[in-house]
Protein backbone atom coordinates (compact mmCIF):
# COMPACT_ATOMS: atom_id res chain seq x y z
CA UNK A 1 0.00 0.00 0.00
CA UNK A 2 2.95 2.11 0.51
CA UNK A 3 4.31 2.04 -2.69
CA UNK A 4 1.02 2.69 -4.42
CA UNK A 5 -0.56 5.05 -2.37
CA UNK A 6 2.08 6.71 -0.38
CA UNK A 7 -0.08 9.88 0.97
CA UNK A 8 -2.87 7.51 2.26
CA UNK A 9 -0.25 5.46 4.73
CA UNK A 10 1.18 8.83 6.11
CA UNK A 11 -2.15 10.47 6.25
CA UNK A 12 -2.92 7.98 8.24
CA UNK A 13 -0.16 7.50 10.05
CA UNK A 14 -0.26 3.47 9.35
CA UNK A 15 3.38 1.49 10.31
CA UNK A 16 4.47 -1.03 8.26
CA UNK A 17 7.11 -2.15 11.10
CA UNK A 18 4.89 -3.18 14.55
CA UNK A 19 6.17 -0.67 16.77
CA UNK A 20 7.54 -3.20 19.30
CA UNK A 21 9.59 -4.01 16.36
CA UNK A 22 10.75 -1.07 16.03
CA UNK A 23 11.60 -0.29 19.22
CA UNK A 24 13.91 -3.65 20.18
CA UNK A 25 15.57 -2.54 16.96
CA UNK A 26 16.65 0.98 18.03
CA UNK A 27 16.97 0.31 21.43
CA UNK A 28 19.77 -2.54 20.58
CA UNK A 29 21.53 -0.42 17.74
CA UNK A 30 21.62 3.14 20.27
CA UNK A 31 22.84 1.21 23.60
CA UNK A 32 25.93 -0.92 21.38
CA UNK A 33 26.51 3.16 19.68
CA UNK A 34 26.63 4.66 23.03
CA UNK A 35 29.14 1.57 24.59
CA UNK A 36 31.50 1.96 21.35
CA UNK A 37 31.45 5.92 21.98
CA UNK A 38 32.12 5.55 25.98
CA UNK A 39 34.56 3.08 25.28
CA UNK A 40 32.61 0.66 27.20
CA UNK A 41 32.35 -2.19 24.25
CA UNK A 42 35.61 -2.24 21.89
CA UNK A 43 35.37 -1.78 18.06
CA UNK A 44 34.91 -4.76 15.89
CA UNK A 45 35.39 -3.36 12.59
CA UNK A 46 31.79 -4.34 11.47
CA UNK A 47 28.57 -2.40 10.46
CA UNK A 48 28.17 -0.48 13.63
CA UNK A 49 31.98 0.48 13.52
CA UNK A 50 31.56 1.79 9.87
CA UNK A 51 28.13 3.64 10.31
CA UNK A 52 30.11 5.49 13.20
CA UNK A 53 32.85 6.25 11.09
CA UNK A 54 30.81 7.49 8.39
CA UNK A 55 28.72 9.87 10.77
CA UNK A 56 31.72 11.31 11.89
CA UNK A 57 33.05 11.97 8.32
CA UNK A 58 33.86 15.28 7.94
CA UNK A 59 31.35 15.67 4.71
CA UNK A 60 28.55 14.97 7.46
CA UNK A 61 29.74 17.04 10.02
CA UNK A 62 31.10 20.02 8.06
CA UNK A 63 29.27 20.28 5.09
CA UNK A 64 25.90 21.35 4.21
CA UNK A 65 23.55 19.37 2.97
CA UNK A 66 22.19 19.37 0.04
CA UNK A 67 19.09 17.69 -1.68
CA UNK A 68 18.86 14.27 -1.38
CA UNK A 69 22.38 13.95 1.06
CA UNK A 70 20.77 11.69 4.29
CA UNK A 71 21.89 13.24 7.68
CA UNK A 72 23.48 10.10 9.54
CA UNK A 73 21.68 9.91 12.99
CA UNK A 74 20.71 7.25 15.42
CA UNK A 75 17.56 6.26 13.85
CA UNK A 76 19.34 6.22 10.47
CA UNK A 77 21.59 3.61 11.44
CA UNK A 78 19.19 1.79 13.48
CA UNK A 79 17.01 1.43 9.56
CA UNK A 80 19.76 0.49 7.87
CA UNK A 81 20.82 -1.96 10.25
CA UNK A 82 17.13 -3.55 9.99
CA UNK A 83 17.32 -3.47 6.40
CA UNK A 84 20.46 -5.37 6.66
CA UNK A 85 18.94 -7.75 8.82
CA UNK A 86 15.61 -8.50 6.92
CA UNK A 87 17.30 -8.78 3.44
CA UNK A 88 19.45 -11.04 4.85
CA UNK A 89 17.49 -13.14 7.11
CA UNK A 90 13.95 -13.95 5.27
CA UNK A 91 15.55 -13.90 2.26
CA UNK A 92 18.27 -17.18 3.40
CA UNK A 93 15.68 -18.82 5.48
CA UNK A 94 13.17 -18.73 3.08
CA UNK A 95 15.74 -20.49 0.57
CA UNK A 96 16.43 -22.94 3.24
CA UNK A 97 12.85 -23.61 3.71
CA UNK A 98 12.15 -24.69 -0.01
CA UNK A 99 15.34 -26.30 -0.96
CA UNK A 100 14.78 -28.56 2.15
CA UNK A 101 11.19 -29.08 0.76
CA UNK A 102 13.11 -30.50 -2.47
CA UNK A 103 15.74 -32.26 -1.41
CA UNK A 104 12.89 -34.15 1.30
CA UNK A 105 11.39 -35.30 -2.43
CA UNK A 106 14.88 -35.64 -4.32
CA UNK A 107 16.90 -38.51 -1.63
CA UNK A 108 19.57 -38.58 -4.78
CA UNK A 109 20.18 -34.97 -4.94
CA UNK A 110 20.28 -35.13 -1.16
CA UNK A 111 22.85 -37.73 -1.15
CA UNK A 112 25.21 -36.13 -4.20
CA UNK A 113 25.42 -32.71 -1.67
CA UNK A 114 26.23 -34.99 1.38
CA UNK A 115 28.78 -36.83 -0.71
CA UNK A 116 30.22 -33.45 -1.65
CA UNK A 117 30.23 -32.09 1.58
CA UNK A 118 32.50 -34.80 3.13
CA UNK A 119 35.20 -34.70 0.28
CA UNK A 120 35.46 -31.55 0.60
CA UNK A 121 35.55 -31.68 4.75
CA UNK A 122 38.19 -34.43 4.46
CA UNK A 123 40.48 -32.76 1.84
CA UNK A 124 40.25 -29.48 4.33
CA UNK A 125 39.57 -30.70 7.78
CA UNK A 126 37.27 -28.19 8.34
CA UNK A 127 34.57 -25.81 6.42
CA UNK A 128 36.61 -22.34 5.58
CA UNK A 129 36.14 -19.66 3.56
CA UNK A 130 38.10 -21.57 0.57
CA UNK A 131 36.26 -24.78 1.45
CA UNK A 132 33.23 -23.14 0.45
CA UNK A 133 33.62 -22.53 -2.98
CA UNK A 134 34.41 -26.13 -3.85
CA UNK A 135 30.78 -26.89 -2.81
CA UNK A 136 29.69 -26.59 -6.86
CA UNK A 137 27.00 -29.06 -6.58
CA UNK A 138 25.64 -27.17 -3.84
CA UNK A 139 25.53 -23.85 -5.20
CA UNK A 140 23.66 -25.39 -8.58
CA UNK A 141 21.77 -26.90 -5.86
CA UNK A 142 20.35 -22.93 -4.73
CA UNK A 143 20.51 -21.84 -7.72
CA UNK A 144 17.58 -23.77 -9.22
CA UNK A 145 15.87 -23.39 -5.23
CA UNK A 146 15.93 -20.12 -6.44
CA UNK A 147 14.92 -20.51 -9.48
CA UNK A 148 12.12 -21.87 -8.71
CA UNK A 149 11.23 -20.15 -5.03
CA UNK A 150 13.00 -16.43 -5.30
CA UNK A 151 12.43 -14.76 -2.06
CA UNK A 152 11.15 -11.52 -3.81
CA UNK A 153 9.03 -12.11 -6.94
CA UNK A 154 9.42 -8.79 -7.85
CA UNK A 155 11.66 -6.50 -8.71
CA UNK A 156 10.57 -2.75 -7.71
CA UNK A 157 12.11 0.54 -9.40
CA UNK A 158 10.53 3.93 -10.04
CA UNK A 159 10.73 4.91 -13.65
CA UNK A 160 13.19 8.47 -13.95
CA UNK A 161 12.68 9.18 -17.60
CA UNK A 162 10.12 9.25 -20.40
CA UNK A 163 9.50 5.58 -20.89
CA UNK A 164 6.70 5.82 -23.96
CA UNK A 165 5.21 1.78 -23.61
CA UNK A 166 5.86 0.00 -27.19
CA UNK A 167 2.04 -0.35 -29.38
CA UNK A 168 0.35 2.49 -26.76
CA UNK A 169 0.69 6.30 -26.72
CA UNK A 170 1.05 5.98 -23.08
CA UNK A 171 4.16 7.35 -21.74
CA UNK A 172 5.14 6.73 -18.48
CA UNK A 173 7.42 8.84 -15.39
CA UNK A 174 7.50 9.23 -12.25
CA UNK A 175 6.00 6.00 -11.63
CA UNK A 176 6.33 3.02 -9.63
CA UNK A 177 6.88 -0.72 -11.72
CA UNK A 178 6.75 -3.92 -10.18
CA UNK A 179 9.26 -5.86 -12.55
CA UNK A 180 7.23 -9.46 -12.59
CA UNK A 181 9.72 -12.11 -11.98
CA UNK A 182 8.12 -15.04 -11.15
CA UNK A 183 7.04 -15.87 -14.74
CA UNK A 184 10.40 -16.21 -16.20
CA UNK A 185 12.24 -18.44 -14.28
CA UNK A 186 9.42 -21.40 -14.81
CA UNK A 187 9.00 -20.55 -18.66
CA UNK A 188 9.64 -23.48 -20.62
CA UNK A 189 10.80 -21.12 -23.37
CA UNK A 190 13.74 -20.11 -21.08
CA UNK A 191 14.64 -23.52 -18.94
CA UNK A 192 13.50 -27.07 -20.18
CA UNK A 193 11.38 -28.84 -17.97
CA UNK A 194 10.93 -25.48 -16.14
CA UNK A 195 8.83 -26.77 -13.24
CA UNK A 196 11.13 -30.04 -12.74
CA UNK A 197 13.48 -29.41 -9.67
CA UNK A 198 17.24 -30.43 -11.39
CA UNK A 199 20.08 -28.62 -10.36
CA UNK A 200 22.57 -30.13 -13.04
CA UNK A 201 21.11 -27.50 -15.33
CA UNK A 202 23.23 -25.27 -13.91
CA UNK A 203 26.65 -27.28 -14.43
CA UNK A 204 29.53 -25.57 -16.18
CA UNK A 205 29.85 -25.10 -18.86
CA UNK A 206 26.10 -23.41 -19.96
CA UNK A 207 25.00 -20.85 -21.56
CA UNK A 208 23.76 -17.94 -19.40
CA UNK A 209 20.06 -17.13 -19.53
CA UNK A 210 18.94 -14.66 -21.51
CA UNK A 211 18.79 -11.34 -19.63
CA UNK A 212 16.05 -10.25 -17.62
CA UNK A 213 15.35 -13.89 -17.15
CA UNK A 214 17.15 -15.24 -13.94
CA UNK A 215 16.97 -12.47 -11.06
CA UNK A 216 16.48 -13.69 -7.81
CA UNK A 217 19.34 -11.31 -6.46
CA UNK A 218 17.41 -8.12 -8.72
CA UNK A 219 19.83 -6.30 -11.13
CA UNK A 220 21.66 -3.31 -11.89
CA UNK A 221 23.11 -0.54 -9.65
CA UNK A 222 20.43 -1.54 -6.53
CA UNK A 223 21.40 -5.53 -6.85
CA UNK A 224 21.99 -7.37 -3.41
CA UNK A 225 24.24 -5.87 -1.40
CA UNK A 226 26.35 -9.74 -0.92
CA UNK A 227 28.48 -10.51 -3.23
CA UNK A 228 27.76 -13.56 -3.36
CA UNK A 229 24.50 -13.85 -1.14
CA UNK A 230 24.75 -17.94 -2.13
CA UNK A 231 27.56 -18.27 0.12
CA UNK A 232 25.32 -17.28 3.12
CA UNK A 233 22.95 -20.06 2.57
CA UNK A 234 25.97 -22.83 1.78
CA UNK A 235 26.89 -21.87 5.09
CA UNK A 236 23.88 -22.90 6.84
CA UNK A 237 23.06 -26.06 4.35
CA UNK A 238 26.05 -27.51 4.80
CA UNK A 239 26.04 -27.72 8.57
CA UNK A 240 22.88 -29.01 8.35
CA UNK A 241 22.61 -31.34 5.45
CA UNK A 242 25.85 -33.23 6.45
CA UNK A 243 24.73 -33.85 9.89
CA UNK A 244 20.75 -34.91 9.55
CA UNK A 245 18.95 -36.64 7.00
CA UNK A 246 15.64 -34.72 5.23
CA UNK A 247 12.86 -37.21 4.87
CA UNK A 248 8.88 -36.41 3.87
CA UNK A 249 6.55 -36.29 6.41
CA UNK A 250 3.71 -38.91 6.23
CA UNK A 251 1.52 -35.84 5.14
CA UNK A 252 3.90 -34.90 2.46
CA UNK A 253 1.35 -33.75 -0.81
CA UNK A 254 3.68 -34.28 -4.22
CA UNK A 255 3.32 -30.72 -6.05
C1 LIG B 1 19.45 -16.18 -0.78
C2 LIG B 1 19.81 -15.00 -0.29
C3 LIG B 1 19.38 -13.64 -0.83
C4 LIG B 1 18.52 -13.31 -1.86
C5 LIG B 1 17.72 -14.24 -2.77
C6 LIG B 1 18.50 -11.86 -1.94
C7 LIG B 1 17.77 -11.13 -2.87
C8 LIG B 1 17.76 -9.75 -2.98
C9 LIG B 1 17.02 -8.99 -3.97
C10 LIG B 1 16.11 -9.57 -5.07
C11 LIG B 1 17.26 -7.68 -3.75
C12 LIG B 1 16.69 -6.49 -4.57
C13 LIG B 1 17.66 -6.19 -5.68
C14 LIG B 1 17.15 -5.22 -6.73
O1 LIG B 1 16.21 -4.46 -6.47
O2 LIG B 1 17.70 -5.21 -7.87
C15 LIG B 1 18.15 -7.60 -2.60
C16 LIG B 1 18.63 -6.41 -2.08
C17 LIG B 1 19.29 -6.35 -0.90
N1 LIG B 1 19.82 -7.39 -0.18
FE1 LIG B 1 19.69 -9.35 -0.64
N2 LIG B 1 19.31 -11.34 -0.96
C18 LIG B 1 19.87 -12.40 -0.25
C19 LIG B 1 20.75 -12.31 0.80
C20 LIG B 1 21.09 -11.14 1.44
C21 LIG B 1 21.92 -11.03 2.62
C22 LIG B 1 22.57 -12.24 3.32
C23 LIG B 1 21.98 -9.70 2.94
C24 LIG B 1 22.68 -8.99 4.08
C25 LIG B 1 23.40 -9.55 5.01
C26 LIG B 1 21.20 -8.97 1.97
C27 LIG B 1 21.02 -7.60 1.98
C28 LIG B 1 20.38 -6.89 0.97
C29 LIG B 1 20.21 -5.43 0.98
C30 LIG B 1 20.68 -4.45 2.07
C31 LIG B 1 19.55 -5.09 -0.20
C32 LIG B 1 19.15 -3.67 -0.68
C33 LIG B 1 20.18 -3.19 -1.70
C34 LIG B 1 19.82 -1.81 -2.27
O3 LIG B 1 18.64 -1.42 -2.24
O4 LIG B 1 20.73 -1.13 -2.79
N3 LIG B 1 20.68 -9.88 1.07
N4 LIG B 1 18.44 -8.88 -2.16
Amino acid sequence: MRQFWPAFVLFFRMRIIPKKTHDFFYNIVTSVLRARENGEQEKRGDFIDMMMALRNDDCNQNSKLVEDDVEITDIVIAANAFIIFLGGFETTSSTLAFMFLELAANEEVQEKMREEIRQVEAKYKEITYDSLHELTYMEMVIQETLRLYPPFPTIQRVCTKDYAIPETDVVVRGHYCGVPYLGHPRDEQYFARADAFEPERWREPRAPPPPGVYLPFGDGPRYCIVLRPIRSTVVGVNSLVSRIGIVKSAVYVSG
